[in-house]
């Protein structure tokens, strides 16, 4: 391909061939748009425009301007902004990305297409190339299985439910085309913003590509600057959006399982975690609380009083979430059904009849939440469930999982040829050609669920404005962290789906979705005792924590195994409560700046190959590194520790003496040990276990402060819900051997809830003098120091 004139605006630059065009645009400092068209129709070609394309995952942007440059026609054009240039080749079709410093970040080889009229539909194929030299590392993909460094993999992005799923299981529920290249220690990003079915091929076929592949009729790519990890996910967050602030109560402890059949279940497992002293925040209601699988009803003989169930619930500090599904059942005088189909909101098959299938509901039909009077319509449901007391959504099957096919057969399913050589399945879902209004099943199946998340999202909003909305999705696409948490689906009681959760979660983590779990311990088969202990004491880490199990398997809820491994699990459990003000701090963070709350070392360590292959430990925030126990039977595990002074933190108490990073270690691990470190530098505030939340204005509070040349610490609060009052604070500190100064500013209008704090010192030889405290002892290295609530500054002369 070649580009043989350039139209030049101020704010893009479109590079024209025979049939194609690229065209750059710059939506935001250190990103850059970059638009392949390579099977442009006559139209487009002639009037020298291209054709309106809408984005489901990016956020409107503003546009910025581009600097051109080309010293003569047919040279080299180089697009320029302050942080990134482009350098294309009109006579190859190629592009060369730099960064500001004039490192080369990416390689384009070229791009092309085809458009193939078909029946019923025009078929488009569209394909991009990218260099990669071996060294590269490519992370992200959203939710995809395998290392945290795909290289090496082959991925479709098709959301798809499959049951039971495997290690090497893909496509799975989740569609994001957002990847990370990291190269010498410096990152950049990747993202297509497509939503039609992709594949990518991250250099397996051939060790020096990247090949993407689209069903769709181009390739909307942005590329995003680092030179930090952290970096381009903020960039990639600000064009897709960031997960707002969850309410507190949704980062405590969530019991779910496929089988609490009746209200009476629902108060057995309430009274089973009280009964046993067990921290629990939510519950779920799995679809057996409808009534015939028919969507917002209740089956009365099993709820006759949800509202009162809500209440119950809510004195023992237990919110209710119901499962909502996409598929209506097809039935006269359901008023969702007759809604439906006199709104003419579902999906169609080709010939133009509502499109039948089969899913819970027997025979279902399909709203079509790509339009936006079907997703108003939708999110309108929700009132008579919020004001039942329903806390949160959980939405699920919405691919959309279809089993069956009823009036499928007089539809004409395209299946590309690629698919069908690889094999890879493409159902249970809806054909490639159903009907979204005007547009096809194939262009808009990835962002199905996305639609219906904006739904749910809005309805909240709509019918609880007071309270922040907390939803779960199974499905999704890139922009999905901005409505919904995710869940992995349909997992298994594996420990190497355990050991999995730990790359799917950072992954994830990396592609903009940061409030994220996996069903602990297992979907489906058989949990042991150890198997639970284990997965629970990671899954204390997670941002979401929620134990689910599958009908028909062994009931899970921690009670269940017996000792030692229920007192195990309510340690695990009563740990993430006391780690409540630094998730709550980080999913803040995380709705400011889009960092996960789980983080892979790499993040901070980008040239350092070790700590990228270390990817069964990870990173809380900055600066507590965990490195659970992920197989059966080990007491004991490798782990490496990346650069800097770190102090063994197990179990959040110090434990051992502070050792040098850039090292492998064997950590001792018995049952009831999880390792941990603390980095230097870092501060890490906790609370006090409780059985539920309540407020984030902690009444408790110690901070645990690693020594380091510099401190840097960082507390948000508020009420734990709604849009009230708040308060962010941040310590700083410096120490020079002998002195440690700690700093303490607070901004925000949330008045203070405790009257003292406690600061856990470690690091420093036995004080002098403590300036600015309460009361301080000194044992065992640890120095601790009782301060005023409203203290400012702390001084430590030893
Ligand atoms: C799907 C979900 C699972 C749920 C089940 C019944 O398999 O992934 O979590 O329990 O459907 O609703």
């Amino acid at each position: 391909m070649r580009f043989d004139d350039i139209t030049v605006d101020p704010t893009r630059i479109i590079f024209w061939g025979a049939r194609a065009a690229l065209e750059v645009r710059s939506p935001l400092p250190g990103v850059l748009r970059l638009r392949h068209l390579p099977c442009l129709g006559h139209a487009a070609l002639t009037l020298r425009e291209l054709p309106a394309k809408q984005s489901w995952a990016v956020l409107e942007q503003p546009e910025r301007p581009l600097s051109f440059r080309q010293e003569a026609r047919g040279e080299v054009a180089v697009v320029r902004t302050e942080e990134l240039s482009l350098e294309v080749q009109p006579d190859q079709g190629s592009w060369l990305l730099r960064d500001a410093a004039g490192k080369e970040l990416a390689r384009c080889e070229g791009f092309s297409g085809e458009a193939m009229p078909d029946y019923p539909v025009t078929r488009f194929r569209s394909r991009l190339a990218l260099r990669t030299p071996p060294e590269e590392a490519w992370l992200g993909f959203g939710e995809k299985v395998g290392a945290l460094d795909k290289r090496g993999m082959h991925f479709v992005f098709w959301n798809t439910d499959v049951l039971p799923h495997h290690p090497d299981t893909d496509p799975l529920y989740q569609s994001i085309p957002f990847s990370m290249g990291l190269r010498d220690g410096v990152a950049w990003g990747f993202f297509l913003d497509e939503s039609w079915r992709l594949e990518a091929d991250v250099a397996a076929e051939n060790p020096a590509l990247v090949k993407w592949e689209s069903s769709g009729p181009e390739l909307d790519a942005y590329v995003f600057a680092g030179p930090m990890p952290e970096e381009v996910v903020r960039r990639y967050t600000a064009l897709t959006g960031r997960h707002p602030l969850p309410p507190l109560w949704s980062l405590g402890a969530q019991q779910s399982r496929w089988g609490y059949e009746n209200a009476g279940d629902i108060r057995a497992v309430i009274h089973g975690y009280r009964a046993g002293r067990l921290p629990l925040d939510s519950v779920y209601l799995d679809i057996d609380y409808m009534e015939g699988y028919k969507v917002w009803t209740w089956d009365r003989t099993r709820y006759p009083d949800p509202a009162g169930l809500a209440k119950e619930a809510a004195a023992q500090g237990v919110r209710l979430i119901t499962i909502i599904d996409p598929g209506v059942k097809a039935e006269p005088g359901y008023r969702i059904y007759d809604e439906a189909l006199a709104g003419d909101y579902l999906v169609r098959n080709d010939r133009g009849g509502v499109l039948l299938g089969e899913v819970w509901p027997k025979p279902a039909t399909f709203p079509d939440f790509t339009r936006e009077p079907v997703r108003k319509w939708w999110s309108q449901q929700h009132r008579e469930f919020i004001e039942a007391g329903i806390a949160g959504f959980w939405n699920d099957m919405n691919e959309p999982a279809c089993f069956k096919l009823i009036n499928g057969q007089d539809t004409f399913a395209i299946v590309t040829a690629a698919a069908a050589d690889l094999g890879k399945v493409e159902g249970p879902t809806l054909p490639h050609d159903a009907r979204h209004g005007d547009k096809r099943h194939l262009e808009v199946h990835n962002v199905y669920a996305l639609g219906m998340a904006r739904a749910a999202y809005e309805g909240m909003r709509e019918f609880a404005p007071e309270r922040r909305p907390f939803l779960l999705t199974r499905a999704g696409s890139a922009g999905i962290q901005r409505y919904s948490a995710v869940w992995t689906g349909d997992n298994s009681s594996y420990w190497a789906h355990l050991e999995l959760s730990v790359t799917m979660l950072l992954g994830l983590g990396l592609s903009g979705v940061s409030f994220a779990g996996v069903d602990v311990p297992g979907f489906l088969g058989r949990a042991s005792g150890e198997m639970l202990v284990r997965w629970t004491q990671l899954g204390a880490f997670y941002p979401m924590l929620r134990n689910h199990s599958g009908k028909g398997t062994p009931p899970q809820e921690p009670w269940r195994f017996g000792e030692p491994y229920l007192s195990l699990t309510r340690q695990a459990l009563e740990r993430r409560y006391r780690l409540l003000p630094t998730l709550y701090t980080l999913m803040h963070q995380s709705s400011v700046e889009g960092l996960p709350a789980m983080r892979p070392l790499v993040m901070y360590a980008p040239g350092d190959v070790e700590a990228l292959r270390m990817d069964d430990a990870f990173l809380f925030g900055r600066d507590l590194l965990v490195a659970p126990v992920v197989r059966q039977s080990r007491t004991r595990r490798h782990v490496y520790l990346p650069e800097g002074r770190w102090l063994p933190f197990f179990n959040l108490a110090p434990s051992g003496e502070i050792v040098e990073g850039r090292r492998h270690l064997l950590a001792e691990a018995p049952l009831d040990t999880v390792p941990l470190w603390l980095r230097e530098g870092g501060a890490l505030a906790l609370t006090e276990p409780a059985l539920h939340t309540t407020t984030a204005n902690w009444s408790h509070l110690t901070w645990h402060i690693h020594a380091g040349p510099r401190v840097e610490g960082r507390l948000y609060e508020d009420a734990g819900d709604g849009y009230g009052a708040s308060r962010v604070t941040r310590l700083a500190g410096e120490w020079t051997g002998g002195r440690l100064v700690l700093e303490r500013s607070v901004e925000g209008e949330l008045p203070q809830a405790r009257k003292q704090e406690t600061l856990c010192v470690y690091g420093l030889s036995a004080p002098r003098q403590v300036h600015g405290a309460r009361q301080h002892r000194f044992a065992d290295g640890v120095l601790t120091v009782e301060v005023e609530g409203g203290w400012q500054r702390l001084e430590v002369v030893s």
